[in-house]
């Protein structure tokens, strides 16, 4: 604070001199003016209006003004101070526009860029495993069907010649999404599919004979995940119903479907088992794709694939129980059948010596990458 003013009159005192205010004035304007960037205009802001600023300090002499002359000097400093305000505004809205169109210009995105940079996504190996699949026997004149993946327990079960006190109705096996409701009556409730079973009862309840259908699809059990377990996969199922299959057309579509995925010289065996649609019923195996059953026995050629055994399990496949076809509205005496399904999860396991089945489930793209863009 400066001494009391001894004169008594503002003009009197040097700061508060007309010209001097102008001159302050025009000072801070044309520092405003030469400021070329925000942050500059910061600066000239602070040495100009701060508590610092020559105005700032002027204005604290009128304190020390009679107070007949504070009116005076009061309204000068005042008008002065209005006017570096409103320069100063103007001036940083000027800069906040040239900043705008300048961001927008350099941060302006060229949407007709080559987009050849951006990684190519691909779909899953498993979705295309399945499709390979299911073309093999599109090839052959068979429909892709589809069902539901909450499915009612009668198509589930019942319809299959599940008998009510089969072990795979239990909560222990299956997702129930609704029991049966307080009463004991079977085929009531409604599950998510256990299988793609299912789907062969509904292909023959909704299409004329004769039929020929694969299905691939997604399933539900109360599984663990682990490496060669998941509660959610992908099964492949295949039915044909017409008059005068026997066991002899379905060795024969196996051998053809391994043929086309793995190679002319593959064949399958059958070896007996037991599913409730089907009867006869076998699990299918085929014939190792790597060593073609040369390492059984041959200690000098171990096999990973099929850890030396020859064959690899595939799934399960028969005739259709003719209980299946009566249940369908179908003629046993007239029609016969023959079906088989199996894991994809597997068969990718295999096919590309995928340790763990969780990987395939995780959505790693590290593990989906190195299969490409196969089609
Ligand atoms: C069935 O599901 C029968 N519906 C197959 C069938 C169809 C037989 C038509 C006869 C006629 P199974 O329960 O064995 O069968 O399962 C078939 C395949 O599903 C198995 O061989 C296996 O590859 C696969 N699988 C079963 N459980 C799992 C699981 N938790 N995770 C991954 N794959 C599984």
């Amino acid at each position: 604070m400066s001494a009391p003013n001894k004169s008594y009159d503002p003009v009197e005192v040097e700061t508060l001199k007309p010209e001097e205010i102008e001159r302050m004035r025009d000072e801070a304007l044309a520092a405003f003016a030469a400021a070329d960037s925000l942050d500059a205009l910061h600066e000239a802001k602070v040495a100009h209006t701060g508590p610092a600023s020559p105005l700032a300090l002027a204005n604290r002499e009128i304190g020390a003004l009679p107070p007949h002359a504070k009116a005076e000097a009061g309204k000068r400093v005042g008008q002065a101070r209005g006017a570096v305000n409103k320069g100063l505004a103007a001036r940083q809205t000027e800069l906040e526009a040239e900043r705008d169109a300048r961001v927008l210009v350099e941060e302006a995105v060229d949407v007709t860029l080559p987009y050849d940079r951006v990684p190519a996504g691909a779909r899953h190996p498993l979705t295309t495993m399945m499709e390979r699949v299911a073309d093999v026997f599109v090839a052959m004149g068979y429909e892709v069907a589809e069902g539901p993946e909450v499915e009612a327990e009668w198509f589930n079960f019942d319809a299959l010649n599940f008998l009510p006190d089969h072990p795979a109705r239990q909560m222990q096996d299956t997702f129930f999404v609704r029991g049966p409701e307080g009463t004991e009556e079977s085929g009531s409730g409604v599950v998510l599919r256990t299988h793609t079973s299912p789907v062969q009862a509904r292909a023959l309840l909704d299409r004329e004979l004769p039929v020929y259908i694969v299905c691939p699809g997604r399933v539900f059990r109360t599984d663990e995940l682990d490496a060669t377990h998941t509660p959610v996969f992908h099964q492949i199922e295949l039915l044909a119903v017409d008059e005068g299959l026997t066991m002899a057309d379905l060795k024969g579509t196996l051998d053809h479907m391994v043929q086309a995925l793995f190679g002319a010289d593959m064949k399958t065996r059958l070896r007996p088992n037991y599913f409730p649609f089907t009867e006869p019923s076998a699990e299918m195996d085929m014939l190792c794709y790597v060593c073609k059953g040369e390492s059984v026995g041959n200690p000098d050629r171990p096999c990973r694939t099929c850890s030396s055994e020859g064959w690899i399990e595939l799934g399960g496949c028969g005739m259709v129980n003719p209980r299946v076809l009566t249940a369908c509205g179908v003629d046993p005496e007239k029609y016969s059948g023959f079906a088989f399904g199996f894991g994809i999860e597997r068969m990718l396991m295999f096919r590309h010596n995928v340790e763990d089945m969780r990987d395939m489930v995780e959505g790693d793209v590290r593990f989906t990458r190195p299969f490409g863009m196969e089609i």
